[in-house]
């Protein structure tokens, strides 16, 4: 057993214990988890878990995602920003459906062929759906190993990245590699937080190397801070008294015409008489 089996049997009671209930937790379908990893890339669990129970409604399984337009699946996006995540959505429900027979595949590299699939979701699904031992590195991640063990590499350069990868890796619980994995998410987005974490209610406490030494606050480590970057655009507001013109923004058509130019004209409000 390695010497850092602690950290596993010290996060997996805390989370069976403590762990939201979240919707896509009652059962480990690829679809539903899948969708909500997509989400949750995008936002927090209180506002995504509104988008998850709306597409899973609108859409039960994957092979009725496939047959969506892809405008029905931007509109339930709608909000969450970075449009190109549901066009790689519906794309990948649709390669599921013919390349795979409507299964997910079970194994890590497979799911990576996944438009807009990259190591995170595929490890996500493989270890919390098929119970597949591929550690998870999310920014939550990155915060509860840099505090728990003292490590001061920068979470945003290649050795970090690597470093956090192979330490996640050596912590994982081969028995429960899902569960494990869901763990330490949970416990940086509950517990072990960026700012006032919960040191009291952390079930690595007595073993957290930052805690100890009081570089909480200081870690993780971050090379580069996030650069703002200033753009200027031009555009044209074509108006008359019917209505504005509009031309729909899509990845293939920016800068040319899309056949989607038409004017939107704000609805009457229909007169009542009582
Ligand atoms: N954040 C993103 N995915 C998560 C998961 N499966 N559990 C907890 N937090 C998460």
């Amino acid at each position: 057993m390695s010497s850092r089996s602690w950290f596993s049997r010290a996060l997996l009671p805390w989370y069976r214990e403590n762990q939201r209930p979240l919707p896509w937790r009652t059962s480990p379908d690829p679809y539903r988890i899948w969708l909500s990893e997509v989400i949750l890339q995008q936002t927090r669990v209180d506002q995504g878990t509104a988008y998850w129970h709306r597409f899973v409604e609108r859409f039960p399984s994957v092979s009725q995602l496939a047959k969506a337009s892809e405008d029905q699946v931007l509109r339930l996006w709608q909000g969450l920003g970075y449009y190109s995540r549901a066009r790689n959505l519906r794309t990948a429900a649709q390669q599921v459906v013919k390349e795979h027979g409507g299964q997910f595949p079970a194994d890590h590299s497979t799911l990576l062929k996944l438009k807009g699939v990259g190591d995170y979701t595929a490890s996500a699904i493989a270890s919390i759906c098929f119970g597949i031992p591929e550690p998870v590195v999310d920014g939550n991640v990155y915060r509860v190993l840099s505090r728990a063990f003292g490590i001061a590499t920068p979470i945003d350069s290649t050795t970090g990245r690597k470093e956090f990868r192979g330490l996640a890796a050596e912590l994982l619980s081969r028995a429960h590699p899902g569960d494990h994995n869901q763990a330490v998410m949970e416990l940086g987005a509950m517990v072990c937080t960026p700012r006032n974490p919960r040191c009291d209610e952390c079930p690595l406490a007595r073993k957290c190397i930052a805690k100890a030494e009081g570089r909480i606050a200081e870690l993780p480590v971050k090379a580069s801070k996030t650069k703002t970057r200033t753009r200027h655009f031009n555009y044209l507001l074509i108006g008359a008294k019917s209505g504005i013109y509009l031309r729909k923004r899509t990845a293939r058509t920016f800068g040319r015409g899309c056949g989607s130019c038409r004017w939107w004209r704000p609805r009457r409000r229909r007169r009542r008489h009582y």
